[in-house]
């Protein structure tokens, strides 16, 4: 590309979001000066970026679908865990070729104080990789490798906070008035005491309140996640700016995916609960304008932990789109809970709600993830079920803990509020799902109906249109670890009980298929392969649900142009046999799929049957 072309596409993406670009940004600051200075550094980002770079954007536009196909799967990744360093984790790039992923994220590396870093979540310098995973090199060396083998590259941009050791933070709390302005800093409780009365609060136990008082320059200071985690005031044009250069330098080091953590809370105003305010859809739609006008082959992808009614709109509208990729969270919590009580319906009613919306929506759908489930279920629906809200969380925790009848989960709660009585969940699939409590028992009958659980599960999660993601070790069942509990910053947080170290003497049984691993990783493999293999599974196929009176029995059917798949999935603990008049072929043993007009499943069985249209 010569460099007056290279020109005239800047200036033809700019010209389509200008006006749009400029409003969103005077109508929040009213600052033309500080205006000027984020034009004139996207126009620097965009000079630096490499050619290679440049020509992914150009083909990436060119197919907006890009990420859209059933050929997508994910995994999520720690480097220290997985690969001990980012140079680590290049040398493993096979192995993840070798799981079919080619959408890697890797969870916080930039710099993080040890002691305090919330899983990597307190970002002291977004410039530089933790000095023990390695360097922005290695980083930019990594992402050049993923793409060379067709994979895209997914980082946590932690927008809403700095840590404590932030060079803002340590100059704000040495006095200087510039930072604390950059942060919510408070001589006195009467501001913050407002704030409690309408704020909910994240680590209710873990870390109660949302403001953190500095005895050496006594003040207070909002602090929403740890105390060591300072929220960012977007208020101030000069923050808004210098995070759009951190996070367009990891667009620049040829990151594809930026997962925007913790979006909904990224800005506050007193009397609400400050969490998905106007504002955050301002902010979002200007880094979206910004990113396709600089790197349009990046993607934003919104971590909103939330019901779908306010996860939604960070998609924005067909004309002014946000967020490209959003969590399916709710579909993952309510599979949990149709795990527990053996009943579709509220599973059922949530797919609804997604196959309604429209097929640009792009969810990633995940089963486990490095946080909690946090039980955030539509319990309007589920009280008329009798299936009230406050005894329906301690039940699933109790089931997850294995301490209720028939249960075979293991787990632990996470941030039991003593006050509201909620509790959130940690674990791996594998446990939840039994394969842990088998094994140490020694019952095969457990243990094969914990696999099944776990595969009919996957296959499940497989079935959903966007983009299926698998938290690293999923693939060969790995069980909880429950050594965080001796390590002094983690023994609080039981999010570690499913952040241990990748078990790669483990992954040696991988194709062993008379082993917990082998079983997993083939059943996956199997069924991905499926996935990547039939139209029916992407994006552009219509979904709907099928239910019969039986009510642990949920059908999912797509039908694409030339195919229909339907899924039927057993969530009850006994046999099941339910009517199928369609025939088609059961795509993973290539038999008949329904004989004699009946379909039996075995306890957490399934089926997935193709029809040719
Ligand atoms: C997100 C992360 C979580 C972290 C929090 C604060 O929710 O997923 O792990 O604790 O943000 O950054």
């Amino acid at each position: 590309m010569s460099m007056n072309r290279e020109d005239e596409i800047y200036e033809g993406r700019l010209k389509k979001h200008m006006d749009e670009l400029k409003w969103l940004y005077m109508e929040l600051y009213d600052a033309p000066d500080m205006f000027e200075e984020l034009c004139g550094n996207m126009s620097r980002v965009y000079k630096e970026r490499k050619k290679a770079l440049k020509e992914l954007d150009l083909k990436r536009e060119a197919d907006p679908e890009w990420f859209k196909g059933n050929d997508m799967l994910g995994m999520m990744i720690y480097t220290g865990l997985f690969g001990g360093t980012l140079k680590g984790v290049e040398k493993h790039l096979d192995y993840l070729q070798s799981c079919g992923v080619n959408y890697v994220h890797l969870m916080p590396l930039m710099e993080s104080p040890k002691d305090r870093s919330d899983g990597g979540y307190a970002v002291a310098d977004f410039r530089k990789v933790q000095p023990e995973l390695g360097t922005v090199d290695d980083l930019e060396h990594l992402a050049e490798s993923c793409h060379k083998q067709n994979m895209s590259l997914c980082l946590d941009f932690v927008m809403n906070h700095t840590s404590e050791d932030h060079e803002w933070a340590k100059r704000a709390r040495a006095g200087e008035k510039e930072y604390q302005d950059r942060y919510f800093f408070y001589d006195t409780w009467d501001i913050p005491a407002e704030y409690e009365k309408t704020v909910p609060q994240v680590f209710p136990t873990t870390a109660p309140g949302n403001f953190t008082w500095l005895e050496d320059c006594r003040k207070h200071v909002l602090t929403t996640f740890y105390p060591y985690q300072w929220d960012l005031d977007y208020r101030n044009p000069v923050v808004f700016n210098e995070m759009m250069y951190n996070f367009l330098f990891f667009a620049n080091l040829g990151v594809d995916v930026i997962r925007i953590d913790a979006v909904p809370y990224i800005w506050k105003e007193l009397g609400t609960s400050c969490r998905n305010l106007p504002k955050v859809h301002t902010i979002v739609r200007m880094m979206r304008m910004i990113g396709e006008i600089v790197c349009p082959g990046i993607l934003l992808l919104g971590e909103v932990v939330m019901e779908p009614a306010k996860v939604v709109p960070y998609f924005g509208t067909v004309e002014k789109p946000e967020c490209h990729m959003l969590y399916n969270v709710t579909t993952m919590a309510t599979i949990w809970h149709t795990v527990a009580v053996q009943d579709v319906r509220l599973l059922r009613k949530q797919l609804d709600i997604v196959y309604g919306l429209p097929k640009d929506y792009t969810f990633l759908n995940y089963l486990r993830c490095h946080d909690d489930i946090g039980w955030g279920l539509d319990y309007d629906q589920l009280e008329e079920w009798d299936m009230l809200q406050a005894p329906h969380k301690r039940y699933l925790n109790d089931f997850y803990l294995g301490k209720v009848w028939e249960s075979f989960s293991r787990g632990e709660l996470y941030n039991d509020d003593p006050v509201t009585q909620d509790a959130r969940f940690c674990g791996t699939t594998a446990s939840m799902c039994g394969v842990e409590t088998a094994l140490e028992s020694q019952d095969d009958r457990a243990l094969e109906q914990a696999l099944r659980l776990d595969l009919m599960l996957h296959a499940f999660m497989l079935m959903q249109a966007g983009i299926p993601v698998i938290y690293s070790g999923d693939e060969i069942g790995q069980l909880n670890d429950y050594s965080y509990k001796n390590e002094p910053e983690k023994g609080v947080d039981s999010r570690y009980v499913h952040r241990s170290s990748f078990r790669w003497d483990l992954a040696e049984n991988a194709h062993k298929p008379d082993t917990v691993q082998g079983r997993i990783f083939e059943g996956l493999r199997k069924l991905e392969t499926i996935r990547g293999e039939h139209e029916a599974f992407t994006a552009q196929a219509h979904g709907e649900t099928i239910g019969w009176e039986d009510k642990a029995v949920l059908g999912i059917m797509r039908t694409g142009k030339t195919e229909r798949i339907t899924g039927i999935y057993n969530f009850g603990r006994s046999e099941k046999t339910v009517s199928w008049i369609g025939g088609g072929k059961d795509l993973l043993t290539g038999e008949d799929g329904a004989k004699g007009g009946y379909v039996t499943l075995k306890p957490y069985g399934f089926i997935w049957i193709r029809e040719g249209l």
